[in-house]
This record gives structure tokens, sequence and C-alpha cells, in this order.
């Protein structure tokens, strides 16, 4: 039996070697070279809008469910496992015959159901949108999880419907499921709100893990780990390439005002009003070095002043 069952993940560790090894070039999206050493998959990234279009989703019936089923099988099996557990073969033979794991996170265990990206606050099970959005733009591109952008959008939301049927709280929890958090449009910055950033940063102790000047090592960096037990580094600001969510002013609202649960990024939305949380969102994205005030600032304004006089325009 255990034979059988080494053979049979053996060939789903080549299916999705062979699948993950594909490369594939589409209009805009640029293909995935292994630059780092320690990237094994070929797909193309995603920058574009990951918002689905048809933002209410599509009715969960029994042939939905199995064409998720069909796609899970496909792309998703062979790092997430036949189970939804995470111990798909790319993780599991990682470890047995390279003596580390090619990927540097662990793949998602569906059936814990616990999602660091989510629209709702701290503890709450995420929106279907959201995990539409997650396997829309991977995580963390070449490094975690590729970008499924490519995949018709029936696909994705197929496969969002089937890798809920791994866990049981999506039933239990759904009467008392939270609403997503609102998030306004960011107002531009300028010097004092960046300056008033860097208090915030400084009051809820960012820096005890992000750093001083958000370089990911501050003093209780090392050491910390995820749920899981496994080792896990705070977010180098510096690099918005790195990010798992969205690094766009309103994904870091959302990130430290719901925090990214099973890791020990915590929410802080019992700490800061609305004007504290978008000074530390334009602090945070000030640390990267091509970020550029003036200009933002330039870019936004024209963009609101266009919003302004595009609405004038249709009250006519
Ligand atoms: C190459 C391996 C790989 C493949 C293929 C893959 N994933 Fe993942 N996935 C990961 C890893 C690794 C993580 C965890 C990343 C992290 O914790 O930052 C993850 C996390 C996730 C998450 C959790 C996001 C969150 O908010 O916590 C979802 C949802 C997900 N994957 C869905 C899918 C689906 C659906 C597919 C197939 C269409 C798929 N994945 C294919 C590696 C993979
Ligand atoms: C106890 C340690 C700790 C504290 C305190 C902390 N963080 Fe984090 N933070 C982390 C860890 C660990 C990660 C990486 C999580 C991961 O890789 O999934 C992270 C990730 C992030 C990310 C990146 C999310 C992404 O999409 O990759 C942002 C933004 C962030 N933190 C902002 C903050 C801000 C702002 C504060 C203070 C208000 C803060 N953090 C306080 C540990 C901490």
């Amino acid at each position: 039996m255990k034979k059988i069952i080494a053979i049979v993940s053996v060939a789903a560790a080549i299916g999705a070697a062979a699948i993950v090894g594909l490369s594939m070039q589409t209009a805009g999206g640029k293909t995935g070279e292994v630059t780092s050493g320690r990237s094994l998959f070929d797909y193309p990234a995603t920058t574009g809008n990951i918002d689905p279009v048809l933002s209410e989703g599509i009715e969960v019936t029994p042939r939905l469910l199995e064409h998720g089923e069909w796609v899970f099988r496909g792309l998703c099996i062979g790092c997430h496992g036949a189970s939804g557990d995470g111990n798909g073969a790319v993780w599991e033979l990682g470890d047995l015959y390279a003596k580390d794991h090619k990927l540097p996170r662990k793949p998602r265990d569906f059936t814990e159901a616990v999602y660091k990206l989510r629209s709702t606050p701290s503890g709450s099970l995420p929106t279907d949108v959201d995990l539409f959005k997650s396997i829309s733009r991977g995580l963390i591109h070449e490094q975690d999880m590729p970008a499924f952008k490519f995949l018709p959008e029936r696909d994705r939301w197929a496969v969002v419907a089937y890798i809920k049927t791994f866990s049981d709280r999506w039933e239990e929890e759904a009467e008392w499921q939270e609403d997503p958090i609102e998030i306004t449009d960011p107002p531009p910055p300028d010097e004092d709100s960046i300056v008033a950033g860097k208090e915030v940063y400084a009051l809820m102790q960012c820096e005890q893990c992000h750093g001083p000047v958000g370089k990911g090592d501050g003093p209780s960096a090392p050491g910390l780990e995820d749920d899981a037990g496994l080792p896990i580094v705070p977010r180098d600001f510096t690099d918005a390439t790195q990010f798992v969510g969205s690094s766009d002013p309103k994904g870091i609202y959302q990130t430290f005002t719901t925090g990214l649960d099973g890791t020990p990024m915590p929410s802080f939305a019992d700490f800061l009003d609305e004007t504290q949380r978008w000074q530390l969102v334009w602090y945070v994205i000030s640390l990267r070095p091509e970020f550029d005030l003036e200009a933002t600032r330039t870019q936004m304004m024209s963009a609101t002043k266009g919003k302004q006089v595009a609405e004038a325009s249709m009250e006519q």
C-alpha cells in the first residue's frame, strides 16, 4: 500500500513539474524566468487588474464543483496536495530529495481554512472575491505560487468553490461571516503625512519586527514562526515585489487593518484611526528607494481632478 502511494505521488510530482514547466506568454504578461535559483516555475506574472468581472461569482452547482476539482487536479494538487492540506508532492519531495523545500513557504492547508489575504476582519474567513484575487495574482510570483490570471474566469470561480469543500468552517460560519472592511480612496501623501506616519510606525512598534527603516530586521524578527511552526520573516518594505498581497496603498491599509491570519503579522484595527492609517500607509510606501513624493502627489491629484470633471460633466 505504501509503495502504491509513493508511486502515485511521484507521478503527481512529475505531472506537477510538467505543468509548472509550461512557458506561457500572454499579452502584456511577462514570462517568468528562473532568476532566484529557488524559482521552479515558469508562468506569466500578473501586474494588471485582478478584480473579477462577475463580482457576485458563479452559482455553485455540483457541475461547477466537479469542474473545480478538475482544475485543482490539473494545476494545484502538486503543491496543495490531494487532500488540500498543503503536503503536495512539490513540498514533500523537495524535502526528501533536495534536503530542502524548493518552496520558501508551505502551500496553504485548505483543511484549516486560515487565510492571509482577507478583506474581512482578523480571524474571519475571506470572501470568495478575496480567494479569487489571490488565485489570480498568485502569491509572490516566481517563488510561492504562480499567478493564475490566464485561466478563464469560470475556472477560477470553480476552483474557489472546490477548495472551500476541504473545510467545514465555510458551512459552520456561513451565517455569521463578517463583511469586508471599508477602504476609501487614499488621500494623496505630503511631507507632513509621511513624518506623521513615521510616528505611528514607532507608536505601534512595527519596527520590533520590520526594523527601524522597514528592512524586515527588527529585534523580534529572528525566530518568528507561523502557526504551522515554520520560520517566517517580516516583510522588507523596501522591495514591493516581495509582497504576498497587494503592495498598493489600499492593499497595505488592508494588511495591517485585518492582519495576515496564520502568521505573526497582527491586526491593528483597534488601535488606529482613519487618518493614522493613511499616514502609516504612506510612510511604509515612502521606504521604497524608487518612491517619488512629488510624482505620486501630482499623479493622484490629477486623477482626482479628472474624476471630478467627469462627474461634474455627467451631472449636467
Ligand atoms: C507552485 C506551488 C503552488 C501551486 C501550483 C499552487 N499554489 Fe496555492 N499556494 C502555494 C503556496 C506556497 C502558498 C502559501 C504562500 C504564503 O503563505 O505566502 C499558497 C497559498 C494559496 C492560497 C492562500 C491565500 C491566502 O490568503 O492565504 C490559496 C487560496 C491558493 N494557494 C490557491 C491555489 C489554487 C486554487 C491553485 C491552483 C489553481 C494553487 N493555489 C496552486 C503554492 C502553490
Ligand atoms: C510581531 C511581528 C510583527 C509586527 C509587530 C508587525 N508585523 Fe507586519 N509582518 C510581520 C510578518 C512576519 C510579516 C510577513 C508575513 C508573511 O510572509 O506572510 C509581515 C508582513 C507585513 C506586510 C506585508 C504584507 C504583504 O503583502 O506581504 C505589511 C504591509 C506589514 N507587515 C505592515 C506592518 C505594519 C504597518 C506594522 C505596524 C503597524 C506591522 N506590520 C507590525 C510581522 C509583524
